[in-house]
């Protein structure tokens, strides 16, 4: 067979085209936005999505697959579970998480007037355990307190993060802002020197994402369950040499409303998955 040279220069245009479409999925997959909030330092918002290797992202991108989704039926089954003295269950007061829960999902952590501090979403749950069904609070980091969090988070997947910060939560919010800066640990680095300075580098098997906070609780392939951002910040902690702090303490509850913020228009993605 003649090959015309036409022929030539279609398979030449047909892979000339091949490739430069290759290179836009490959610059499709990190999409970004524009931060909403005035003050945000960050010059574009990217989710941690799109610095999670592909086979995280695959797991995540899957329903079946991820194994997040474990505690999301457990959660299912807590949320209608009656428990506790005052024989409810929190659909005995919240109905459906999908019609009730959106603004609980986006908005935590938020300032709680009665202890005149920030409580997260996993606080407030446990403060319906507590004086809503008379029932025992969860411990932290446990299973079910995880699941009951990713259920009502889940509640909200693709909506967008919106937490506020009211006169009340200004002076948390800045003490957030300040241990996101701070130097420290034998590194004498900040959070942000990674995460704002230099997202999008490898260190070691990962891409630097910026620290948001969207797709948590997360299930990370290292801890073989779902953990809260909380979790997360102990290792960053350690990571840095530092003294981690407690579950719930004042100085990381200030940094999720912090980390929260920074993300304020970034889906809800939980239960992401990390490696
Ligand atoms: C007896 C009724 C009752 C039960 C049972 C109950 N709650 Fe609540 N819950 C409330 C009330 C009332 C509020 C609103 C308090 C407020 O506005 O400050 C609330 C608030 C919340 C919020 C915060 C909503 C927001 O928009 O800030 C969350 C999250 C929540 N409940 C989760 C749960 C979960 C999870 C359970 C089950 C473990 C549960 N609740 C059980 C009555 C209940
Ligand atoms: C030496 C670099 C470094 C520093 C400093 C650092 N981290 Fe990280 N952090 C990482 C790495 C690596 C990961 C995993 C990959 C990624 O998501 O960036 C990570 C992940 C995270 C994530 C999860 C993001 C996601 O989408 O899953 C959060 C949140 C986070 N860090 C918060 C913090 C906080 C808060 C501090 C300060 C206490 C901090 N980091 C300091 C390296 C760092």
């Amino acid at each position: 067979m003649k090959i015309s040279f036409g022929f030539c220069l279609r398979i030449m245009f047909c892979s000339v085209f091949l490739l430069a479409s290759l290179g836009q999925a490959a610059n499709a997959q990190r999409k970004s936005i524009a931060p909403i909030d005035k003050g945000n330092p960050l010059p574009e918002l990217v989710s941690g999505y799109y610095f999670a290797n592909p086979d995280s992202r695959n797991l995540q991108d899957d329903d079946f697959e991820n194994p997040g989704f474990l505690w999301m039926d457990v959660g299912e089954a807590l949320w209608n579970k009656k428990e506790g003295d005052a024989g409810k269950a929190c659909a005995s007061c919240h109905q459906k998480a999908k019609d009730t829960m959106e603004s609980a999902a986006t908005s935590y952590p938020k300032y709680y007037p009665k202890t005149k501090k920030l409580i997260n979403l996993e606080q407030r749950i446990n403060i319906c355990r507590k004086d809503n069904m008379k029932a025992k609070p969860f411990k932290w980091e446990t299973n079910n307190l995880l699941a009951l969090t990713i259920y009502v988070r889940n509640s909200s997947r693709g909506k967008p993060v919106n937490v506020s910060i009211p006169e009340e939560a200004k002076g948390f919010f800045n003490k957030g802002k300040d241990f996101f800066y701070l130097r420290q640990g034998q590194l004498n680095i900040s959070c942000a020197h990674c995460h704002e300075g230099h997202y999008g580098n490898k260190i070691r098997a990962d891409l630097l994402s910026q620290g948001h906070i969207n797709g948590f609780p997360t299930y990370r392939l290292g801890w073989q369950r779902v953990g809260s951002a909380q979790r997360r910040f102990k290792a960053c902690n350690r990571l840095l040499r530092a003294q981690p702090y407690a579950y719930g303490s004042d100085t990381y509850n200030n940094l999720e409303l912090y980390l929260s913020w920074r993300g304020n228009g970034l889906p809800v993605e939980t239960p992401s998955v990390r490696r």
